[in-house]
């Protein structure tokens, strides 16, 4: 077999380990062998395309491996659980300013003289894989700088926004008939360059203007259009395992954005269009809020626990950040030895990232089967006697269903003040990532825990 024959069949080998990659990675027993399968995928993809395909320049080729992949290892390392959805953020502007580059590199390089249709086809999969790219490069900074708090959360709202992005749009297309007209002529360059300006202003006015709890579907969003601009090099490139593997990141990406909308009761194009969050005016924190804070310590958490028959865990982002999944588990085993029946009830956009509670407590080893999804449990809280809340609050929050106003409102969220009993863990009366408050915190069957999520369940468990 030729190289070329040796390339095209790693490649395949590579796309149908991706697919399974995908597949296992569906589900939390098998998601382990789901990443080892993707990882084979990629490393056989990089070795044949390094052997394969690269003909020259190895030593710029090695020594930019060695740097970026350094840099991934030492990150990698570093990360805490916490900044997982930052990290993921800024890998995607990665993949956009890629695409951008190999975009400008590929139109300037003119070894291959292509011309007619050829030439046309290859100047609009130049023209899309940098539009993509850049869009997605500069709407993920901008999401990094929002996960990570260094943007506020509040949406930047202009006062003609559709308008602009309407402008921003059509300018994208004139230049894009620019652009393959003057190429054509031996041109182009200006109309290329004025359009990734353009993209690069779209995204960062894009992700700007959504506010707070509408983040986890920009997240995936941009995951998708990570993969849409990895597609559009891959057809540049004429690199059929980048087109293969940008369309299953896009698509999947795409999936997740739509089940994220449905999880949070928001239109997809709502929210892309921006401003929800907003609360349509009103104070981002809602309402006033009546009733009367009552608090309680560790020692009678635990008796009201241990004498419960029905327990309900809602793990929120403060679990994370308090890293306190350890010391639930401990308590769940305790408990179930105790003939308490534990569950834990997982609300779709908990945390910071999908998945994230989930993650967490596969990696305390939390059975897999006391592990229900909202749509799962929620009907169950009449017949709950406590339901402990760590560290979340926004998915938690009855304004949701009662506020009309709330910039959460019509946001699905865990019924918890159905049950008899709700214990809230968390370190003051902040508000969540939405800015919301949470009139939970005040009925008159909700108990606030106070203090880090991780001592708080250490003195529970230690009382237990
Ligand atoms: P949040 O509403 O953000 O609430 C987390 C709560 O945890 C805070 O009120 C905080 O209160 C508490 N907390 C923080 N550190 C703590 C610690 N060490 N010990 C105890 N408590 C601690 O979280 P949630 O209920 O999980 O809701 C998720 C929110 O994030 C939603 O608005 C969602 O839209 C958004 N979001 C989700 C994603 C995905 S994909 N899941 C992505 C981006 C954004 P104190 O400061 O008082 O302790």
């Amino acid at each position: 077999m030729n190289s070329a024959g040796i390339v095209t069949v790693s490649y395949i080998a590579a796309t149908i380990l991706f697919i399974l990659a995908l597949g296992g990675l569906s589900n939390q027993e098998t998601a382990r062998r789901g990443n080892w399968y993707g990882i084979t995928g990629m490393g056989i993809a990089l070795v044949a395309t390094i052997l394969g395909v690269v003909s020259r320049n190895y030593t710029v080729l090695l020594v930019a491996l060695l740097i970026g992949g350094s840099i991934g290892l030492v990150l990698a390392r570093r990360v805490q659980m916490t900044q997982m959805p930052e990290l993921v953020a800024i890998l995607h502007s990665l993949v956009g300013l890629a695409a951008v580059l190999v975009g400008f590199a590929n139109f300037m390089d003119h070894s291959t003289a292509l011309v007619g249709v050829e030439k046309t086809i290859h100047d609009i999969e130049t023209y899309l894989g940098v539009l993509i790219g850049a869009v997605t490069f500069s709407g993920s900074v901008i999401a990094f700088g929002k996960l990570s708090g260094r943007i506020g959360g509040k949406p930047m709202l202009l006062p003609a926004r559709h308008w602009l992005n309407l402008g921003l749009l059509l300018g994208a297309i004139w230049f894009g008939r620019e652009f393959v007209l003057q190429s054509a002529a031996g041109g182009g360059m200006t109309p290329l360059v004025v359009m990734t300006v353009i993209a690069l202003l779209f995204g960062i006015h894009m992700v700007m203007a959504i506010g707070g709890a509408d983040m986890p579907v920009v997240v995936s969003m941009l995951n998708s259009y990570s993969g849409w601009a990895a597609s559009a090099t891959g057809f540049m490139l004429s690199n059929d395992l980048l087109i293969v593997t940008g369309a299953l990141v896009g698509s999947s990406g795409a999936i997740l954005s739509y089940i994220m909308c449905r999880a949070m009761n928001r239109k997809f194009i709502a929210v892309i269009a921006g401003g929800f969050g907003t609360g349509g005016g009103t104070t981002a924190s809602g309402a006033a809020v009546e009733g009367e804070i009552v608090p309680i310590q560790a020692e009678e958490t635990a008796e009201l626990l241990a004498n419960a028959k029905e327990v309900m865990i809602v793990p929120g982002y403060g679990m994370a950040v308090a890293q306190a999944q350890h010391t639930v588990y401990e308590i769940t085993k305790t408990l179930r030895e105790k003939g308490v029946n534990v569950r834990f009830g997982i609300h779709p956009v908990a945390g910071r990232m999908p998945g994230h509670m989930n993650v967490l407590l596969a990696e305390a080893k939390v059975p897999y089967d006391i592990v229900f999804e909202m749509d799962e449990i929620n009907e169950d809280f009449p017949d709950i006697d406590v339901s402990v809340v760590i560290g979340a609050n926004d998915i938690v929050n009855p304004s949701a269903q009662e506020e009309p106003n709330s910039p959460i409102a019509g946001m699905p969220v865990l019924e918890v003040w159905k049950g008899r009993t709700t214990i809230v863990l968390k370190r003051s009366m902040a508000t969540g990532y939405a800015g919301v408050e949470n009139p939970l915190f005040y009925k008159e069957n909700t108990r606030m825990l106070f203090g880090d999520a991780k001592d708080s369940l250490d003195a529970v468990l230690k009382a237990l």
